[in-house]
């Protein structure tokens, strides 16, 4: 078994009682910087306006019977709602998801000090830590953490399926998944929810054992970064014989969006010498509800509408506007991350991650 050696002159190394973020951040700062502004940080109803706004309407929520705490603050214990979010630990201590009908569960390994985690390379280490001396004691050779065993023997660390607890899908009590996400996306260990979602940036993993680069830990997503994605979508135009044609490809392996309050919108505007002129607007959403309409996730039983961008879809859109040599197209790929129907409804007016119209990717065609 390889094991790589690091040298550390002074040991000054903490021992904290408690297993949390802040414990972390000593030798991962940048990973625990790019954390703090995730939404995994920030999925409590403490820090997420929009999952309160929803949670308050939740027929449960009158009874202070917090429902959503498995995904959402998985530290909680028992019934009380707690202030934490997903920490380090919900992560680095799943051993296995065991598959259900109405949602996954996370399987943790119940052993405080083990982490998992992934690097390739390293696919049969389990490291131990492990502290030798040498020049009579003044160097001090360490190998793993001082803190913590890391165990890189995981395969649901190197494929995504260590995602797929909370992210897989989620029935409500009417056995409707309001929710899914293609198990694709979580089988490949080439590209996968986390080669895509935390992809390797600049910057240290530890400052003890120093590497260029680390995994992403703020979670490119709707709300997080979405800039970071936008290679996964692709645009394709050509002229038709009424008009031209533009092609949305989604390279993403679960539909563009996977939540159901999300509305995404294809913005085409025509420029020709100085006029411009917005084309129509395409609009991509699953609409869940009953009887055909609309309803809160809770109450839904069927798909009313659905023409989200699907995983790995190539859309035709056309439009009829004929198209001179020197025009100029600019295409827009964004979305709402509330669907402005149901703003206020959830009295989310005032937030300003509520009704803003976020790009994804945007684009402009010279036509010849
Ligand atoms: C005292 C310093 C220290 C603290 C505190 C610490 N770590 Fe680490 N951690 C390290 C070192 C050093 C390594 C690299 C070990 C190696 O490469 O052999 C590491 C590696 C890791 C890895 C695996 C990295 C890889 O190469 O894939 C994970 C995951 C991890 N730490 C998570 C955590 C979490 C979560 C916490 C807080 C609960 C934490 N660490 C607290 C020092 C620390
Ligand atoms: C090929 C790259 C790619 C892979 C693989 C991938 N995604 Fe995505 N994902 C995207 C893109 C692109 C978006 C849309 C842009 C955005 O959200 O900013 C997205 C969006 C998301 C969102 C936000 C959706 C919403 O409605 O808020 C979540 C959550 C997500 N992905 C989870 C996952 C999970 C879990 C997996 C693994 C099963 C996965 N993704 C695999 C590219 C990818
Ligand atoms: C949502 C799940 C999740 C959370 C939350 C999470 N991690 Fe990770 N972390 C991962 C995965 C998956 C990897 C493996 C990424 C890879 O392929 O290199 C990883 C990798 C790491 C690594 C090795 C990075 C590298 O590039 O070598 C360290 C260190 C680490 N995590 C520390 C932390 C710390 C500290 C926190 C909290 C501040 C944290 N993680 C929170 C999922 C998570
Ligand atoms: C313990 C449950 C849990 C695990 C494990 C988990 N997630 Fe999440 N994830 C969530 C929840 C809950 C949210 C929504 C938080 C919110 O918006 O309140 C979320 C949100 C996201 C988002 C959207 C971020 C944004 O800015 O909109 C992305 C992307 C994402 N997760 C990717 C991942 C990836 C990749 C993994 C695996 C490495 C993973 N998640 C593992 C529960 C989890
Ligand atoms: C099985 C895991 C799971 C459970 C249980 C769960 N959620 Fe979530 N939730 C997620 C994930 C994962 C996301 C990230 C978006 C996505 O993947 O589509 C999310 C995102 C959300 C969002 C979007 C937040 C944002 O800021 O955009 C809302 C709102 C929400 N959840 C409400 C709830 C409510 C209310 C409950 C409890 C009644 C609940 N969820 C229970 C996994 C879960």
């Amino acid at each position: 078994m390889k094991t790589i050696f690091y040298i550390l002159s002074i040991t000054t190394i903490l021992f904290a009682s408690t297993y949390d973020t802040a414990a972390c951040k000593k030798c991962h700062p940048l990973i625990s910087q790019e954390f703090e502004n995730s939404m995994h940080k920030k999925s409590s109803i403490y820090d997420d306006k929009i999952h309160k706004a929803v949670w308050d309407k939740h027929p449960a929520s009158a009874k202070g019977d917090y429902k959503c705490a498995k995904c959402h603050t998985p530290n909680a214990k028992g019934a009380k709602a707690q202030k934490e979010g997903i920490s380090c630990i919900s992560c680095h201590t799943i051993s296995n998801v065991q598959k259900h009908a109405k949602s996954n569960k996370n399987i943790y390994s119940g052993e405080k000090k083990r982490f998992y985690s992934a690097e390739a390379g390293r696919e049969n280490e389990k490291v131990v830590y492990r502290k030798k001396s040498s020049f009579f004691g003044m160097n001090v050779t360490t190998t793993g953490s001082a803190y913590h065993d890391i165990d890189y023997t995981n395969d649901n660390f190197y494929n995504g399926n260590m995602c797929m607890g909370c992210h897989s899908h989620k029935q409500n009590s009417h056995e409707f998944s309001v929710c899914t996400t293609d198990e694709e996306g979580a089988q490949d260990k080439k590209t996968n929810c986390i080669t895509c979602h935390m992809p390797k940036v600049d910057g240290s993993a530890t400052t003890v054992r120093l590497s260029k680069k680390h995994a992403f830990h703020g979670f490119a997503g709707a709300h997080t970064k979405p800039q970071m994605l936008k290679e996964y979508v692709e645009f394709g135009f050509s002229k038709s014989s009424d008009g031209f044609e533009i092609v949305v490809h989604n390279k993403a392996p679960h539909n563009l969006m996977t939540h159901p309050l999300r509305v995404v919108q294809l913005r085409v505007k025509h420029i020709r010498d100085t006029k411009t002129t917005a084309l129509k607007t395409e609009t991509f959403i699953k609409v869940i509800g009953t009887d055909s309409k609309p309803s809160m996730p809770w109450l839904a039983t069927e798909v009313v509408k659905d023409t989200m961008l699907k995983a790995n879809e190539k859309r035709k859109v056309s439009y009829d506007k004929k198209l001179k040599s020197g025009d100029r197209l600019e295409l827009i790929l964004g979305y709402y991350i509330v669907n402005p129907k149901a703003v206020k409804k959830l009295n989310l007016q005032n937030d300003k991650a509520s009704n803003e119209f976020k790009i994804l990717k945007s684009q402009n065609i010279n036509i010849e």
